[in-house]
């Protein structure tokens, strides 16, 4: 099986945004990812539910949303109102972690929990049977276009050893990922990647798209 792509929009051009997403909906990316960002959790604030409404008339593509925020759990409802397929929060906005994944899977969607930069994978050996997937922040949160941490390979390689107890598990990497980190993520243990500029600021969107399926 080829790795699963989702570009993040929140490096598309939102004065265009119905073109945007038409382009993602002929490629071959696996989902459409939201990153929603509160200013509190994390110093930006990205978009909101209205522009969030929009996206998802448009796309036939599954959203995978990225939840930056403090007390994700106040907005899970309007998540799955707003077509999320699958929700991942913060394990460092979360002291209810086990609860909130489980409220997620009650809607019937996909509960992800996403580690920064500094947290260690270790601190999901006890929920890791039940996720659906990790997310694992390769830049620290809150802008696209930074550089890629090169210490999330052995990251994503130690996950994917606890992973063994949940061979569906998605080890998802979000943050600088590129044309050319792909590869080495992908033999560490990613399955699924998130890319914003690479892909919104290439000449030809659709074809990086193609190539990243390809890697
Ligand atoms: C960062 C976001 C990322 C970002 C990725 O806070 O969670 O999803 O949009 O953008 P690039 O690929 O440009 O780093
Ligand atoms: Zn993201």
């Amino acid at each position: 099986m080829s790795i699963l792509i989702a570009p993040s929009i929140l490096a598309a051009d939102f004065g265009t945004l119905n073109t945007e997403v038409e382009m993602l909906n002929v490629s071959d990316a696996d989902y459409i990812h939201i990153d929603i960002m509160d200013g509190v959790f994390v110093p930006n604030i990205s978009f909101g539910f209205p522009v969030i409404e929009s996206i998802k008339k448009l796309s036939s593509k599954p959203l995978d949303f990225h939840l930056m925020i403090q007390n994700p759990d106040l907005y899970i409802d309007q998540c799955v109102e707003s077509g999320a397929a699958i929700i991942s929060v913060h394990y460092e906005a979360c002291p209810h972690l086990h609860r909130t994944i489980q409220s997620i899977q009650q809607k019937g969607v996909k509960a992800g929990v996403v580690l920064n930069p500094h947290t260690p994978v270790s601190v999901l050996e006890d929920v890791i049977d039940m996720l659906d997937l990790v997310l694992i922040m390769s830049v620290n949160p809150g802008f696209g276009g930074q550089k890629f941490i090169e210490n999330t390979y052995q990251k994503v390689a130690k996950l994917q050893q606890m992973a063994i107890k949940n061979p569906d598990l998605l080890i998802e990497v979000d943050g600088g990922v590129n044309l050319q980190n792909a590869k080495q993520l992908i033999e560490s243990g990613a399955n699924m990647l998130v890319a914003g500029s690479a892909i919104f600021a290439s000449k030809n969107p659709l074809n990086t798209i193609n190539e990243f399926k390809s890697v």
